[in-house]
């Protein structure tokens, strides 16, 4: 059986890992893989650090779209992905997420019959002025199988129409809805022990035996609107007065810091000792950064499922969650771009860190689960 797997931006190569890697461990002789990478992240620290230190095989095609506006880079990955499978003619196209890679894959699959497998199905956050809701409700509503992570993924998608009950053969008029965990936990299980041992972060950074705060900030709700970036830049400012605190930065972040926010401001940050703006870091250099940091604040998705990973509270630095299961469980807080509850829950989550991390996201072996069930549904 042949699929073709799209990805693109920085958190899909990372959870392509997990199916590359279930693929080569125990289904090479029934199924092969073709990568297609749309080209959506291009810097090496956003897209080619993944492939080697993850061991994901090279893509068989890079349609080095780039960046633009939502319109063009989607219409520009269509036509490109339109060609790839016309001469691939996959059983399956597998994608990833919620993003415009995802969204343009799915919307040319569809056109072309073939049938798509999408993994992470399911999330919401009842925010369609977000851009990945809309895709990952169109995405959902084209394909034949969705791979959820959580219980409320499930919860969603029966709201939606979807049901249990479906039988094989599965098709996008009569698809088939998974439970079956979370493949970046699959990652975080499979990697976290080598990453500790072969990251050098904390040295390079100066922060062994240095409590830490991690934060990522990269939504287009928080970076694009001065007004929200420089509360939160200003809230980091705050919490540097007493902690160190380490923020990789997205590039969309890094072009718009200069753009956004008062010159004074940007001095602050550059010039105290205790905040570390960094490049985007390798996945191994994340996952030391988040097992040792004392909290972590962030907008990414990807991140906080990774807080939780490693037993750490975190502040959600958006309106919503699409995984509530964290806040439900008393992990995690949604904090917006609030000053005053971020720095008051900050000290409230550094006097009395949670313990309990109950088990959400599966046992580790979503990858294994997700390439089985495609190569039953063989017609
Ligand atoms: C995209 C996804 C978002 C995901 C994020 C993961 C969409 C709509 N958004 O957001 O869901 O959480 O990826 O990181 O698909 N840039 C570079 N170099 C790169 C990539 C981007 O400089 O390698 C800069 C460009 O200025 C670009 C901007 O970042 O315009 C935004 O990139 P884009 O891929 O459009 O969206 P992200 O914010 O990365
Ligand atoms: N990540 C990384 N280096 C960084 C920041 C994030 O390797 O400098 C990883 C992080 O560990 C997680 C994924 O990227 O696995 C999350 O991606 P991102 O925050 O870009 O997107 P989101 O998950 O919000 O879609």
């Amino acid at each position: 059986m042949k699929i073709v797997s799209i990805i693109g931006a920085r958190p899909q190569i990372i959870k392509a890992a997990a199916l590359s890697r279930a693929i080569r461990q125990y289904f090479s002789d029934e199924l092969t893989e073709i990568i297609i990478h749309t080209g959506q992240h291009y810097d090496s620290n956003m897209s080619d650090i993944f492939f080697d230190e993850l061991q994901i095989p090279k893509p068989h095609y890079n349609l080095q779209v780039g960046s633009d506006s939502h319109a063009r880079q989607t219409a520009q990955m269509m036509l490109k992905i339109e060609e790839v499978l016309c001469v691939e003619n996959p059983d399956f196209v597998v994608v990833y997420g919620d993003t415009n890679s995802t969204l343009a894959a799915a919307i040319t699959a569809s056109k072309l019959h073939i049938p798509i497998a999408h993994i992470e199905a399911g999330l919401r956050s009842f925010n369609k002025t977000m851009p990945e809701e809309i895709n990952r409700i169109l995405c959902d509503h084209c394909s034949t199988l969705l791979f959820t992570p959580t219980k409320k993924g499930l919860e969603n998608l029966l709201k939606e129409g979807f049901s249990k009950e479906n039988n094989k053969p599965f098709t996008a008029d009569n698809p088939g809805i998974f439970l079956c965990g979370d493949v970046m936990y699959d990652n975080n299980l499979y990697y976290r022990e080598k990453a500790i041992e072969k990251s050098k972060i904390l040295n390079a950074l100066k922060l062994e035996n240095e409590p830490f705060v991690l934060c990522t900030i990269h939504r287009a709700e928080n970076t694009d609107n001065a007004k929200r970036l420089t509360t939160l830049f200003e809230t980091i400012l705050e919490i540097a007065q007493q902690q160190k605190i380490v923020v990789p930065l997205h590039p969309r972040t890094n072009k718009l810091l200069d753009i956004k926010l008062e010159k004074t401001l940007l001095q602050h940050l550059t010039n105290n000792k205790n905040i570390i703006l960094t490049e985007p870091v390798s996945f191994f250099d994340m996952l030391a950064l988040e097992h040792n940091a004392q909290l972590i604040m962030t907008d990414s998705g990807g991140v906080q499922k990774e807080a939780y990973f490693f037993k750490k509270p975190s502040l959600i630095l958006r309106n919503e969650t699409e995984w509530t299961e964290i806040i439900d469980a008393g992990t995690a807080q949604i904090v917006d771009t609030n000053k005053e509850k971020i720095v008051a829950i900050w000290k409230f989550f550094s006097a009395h860190p949670p313990s309990n991390f109950p088990s959400i996201f599966g046992d580790g072996a979503a990858a294994q689960f997700i390439c089985k069930t495609i190569l039953s549904n063989k017609h």
